[in-house]
This record gives structure tokens, sequence and C-alpha cells, in this order.
């Protein structure tokens, strides 16, 4: 079963409630998605692991240490994409590469219309970015791509999850370990997360 972690902190918090009210405009709403993206990911990246090296300070020669591997961050367009400055900012060696997928209004299962990855998937951690978390459609689907593509170190980090999209992913990978900064109570019938923040991607990117 994989682990789920809530990030329960007081600055994701705080964040959380600018970008959950629908008063929100554009700007603060974009800006607060890409910096909570980033405190999740500084704090879910802890136990990355780091190679010694040798270096020479101003003052002394000193053994230093750098991430031993490469990650790749993979946002699902488009609400994804919201994550992607905040998260490239805390680890500015990350790669990027990209999924596209929507959901279908009426059925909720998810289409792909696009994908571009880096060559060295195999050998990176990757964090699959997006921030809604509902039927797990979504993000189910992203996974199975990127472990056709020989991917198997693989964390979710999302915004706002369910306890319908956690059973889903859990149930298709249980070996993705699950971050979120809030889990919610339930799904409507429409398949948005309840209370949640309404639709992100047109809430970014101004859309509707
Ligand atoms: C939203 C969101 C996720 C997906 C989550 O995208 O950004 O990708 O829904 O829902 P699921 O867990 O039920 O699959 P949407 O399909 O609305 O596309 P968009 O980002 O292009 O607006
Ligand atoms: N996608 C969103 O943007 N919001 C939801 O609540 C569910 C899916």
């Amino acid at each position: 079963m994989s682990k789920v972690v809530i990030l329960n902190h007081p600055l994701i918090d705080h964040k959380m409630t600018k970008i959950r009210d629908k008063r929100t405009g554009t700007k603060e709403f974009r800006e607060s998605v890409s910096e909570v993206g980033g405190l999740i990911t500084y704090e879910i990246t802890r136990d990355l692991s780091t190679r010694a090296k040798t270096i020479e300070t101003p003052i002394c020669e000193t053994t230093a240490y750098e991430l031993e591997k490469q990650v790749l961050i993979i946002p699902i367009l488009r609400a994804g994409l919201g994550m992607v400055e905040g998260i490239h900012n805390i680890i500015p060696t990350a790669k990027i590469g990209h999924i596209g997928l929507y959901r279908n209004e009426e059925t909720l299962e998810p289409h792909v219309y696009y994908s571009k990855f880096p060559k060295d998937i195999k050998d990176s951690v990757i964090l699959v970015v997006d921030p809604m978390l509902a039927t797990g459609g979504s993000a189910s689907k992203t996974i199975d791509i990127l472990k056709m593509n020989g991917a198997c170190d693989i964390r979710y980090v999302g915004l706002v999850g369910c306890p319908e999209g956690v059973a889903r992913l859990q149930k298709d990978h249980p070996d993705v370990s699950i971050y979120l900064a809030a889990l919610d109570d339930h799904l409507n019938e429409k398949g948005y997360i309840v209370p949640g923040l309404g639709d992100c991607g047109d809430r970014l990117f101004g859309t509707k």
C-alpha cells in the first residue's frame, strides 16, 4: 500500500486558504499554486540520496554533497503547469517532461493528447505534479505511461485530494507515494472535489 502524506504545514495551509477562496484573482491564484508546489517539494525531498564530492571553498578543500539522481518534474497539462515554476525554483537542476490529458466531462475518463519525456527517465526520481487528485484517473494513467517508458521511482505531488482519488491511486500504483497539501471530503456528482477549489486549470489560465 502506498504512503499518503498530508503536509499539514502552517505556511502551506495559509496559502491554501487564498487558493481555495473564490474571490482570489488569477494572478494571486497562479502565484500561490506555484509557491505551494515549491513548499511541498522542499518537505518531501528530505530523503533524496546525495553523493559526496570534494570541492574548494575560498578558504580550503572540503567534502560537500550533491543530489545523486536526476530529478524529473512531470506536470499533467494543463493545471500541473501551475506548480512547475515553484518546484523548479527549489530544484533548478531538474528536467521537465510533459503529459497532456483531459477528462471527458461526462465519463470522467482521461484522454491522452501529448507526451514528451527526457531520455533518462529510467534512472531518475520522478515527481508527477497535478494540483487536483479527483477520481485519480488522470494521475493513474500518467503513471501507467511513465512506467511503460521505464520509470520506477515515482512520487505524486498534488494540492488537493479526496478519498476516492487516493484509493484509486493506491490500488493502481501501490509503489507510488502520494503527497498532498490537503485531503478533502468527497467528490461531487460532476467529479469536482468538495470543498476543493473549483476548476484549477480554468482558475490558473483565466479560461472561464
Ligand atoms: C483536472 C486536473 C487533473 C484532473 C483530475 O484536469 O488538473 O488533471 O482534472 O481529475 P481526475 O483525478 O478525476 O482525473 P482537466 O481534465 O480538467 O484538464 P485541464 O487541466 O486541461 O483543465
Ligand atoms: N479538476 C479540477 O480542476 N477540480 C476538481 O475539483 C476536480 C478536477
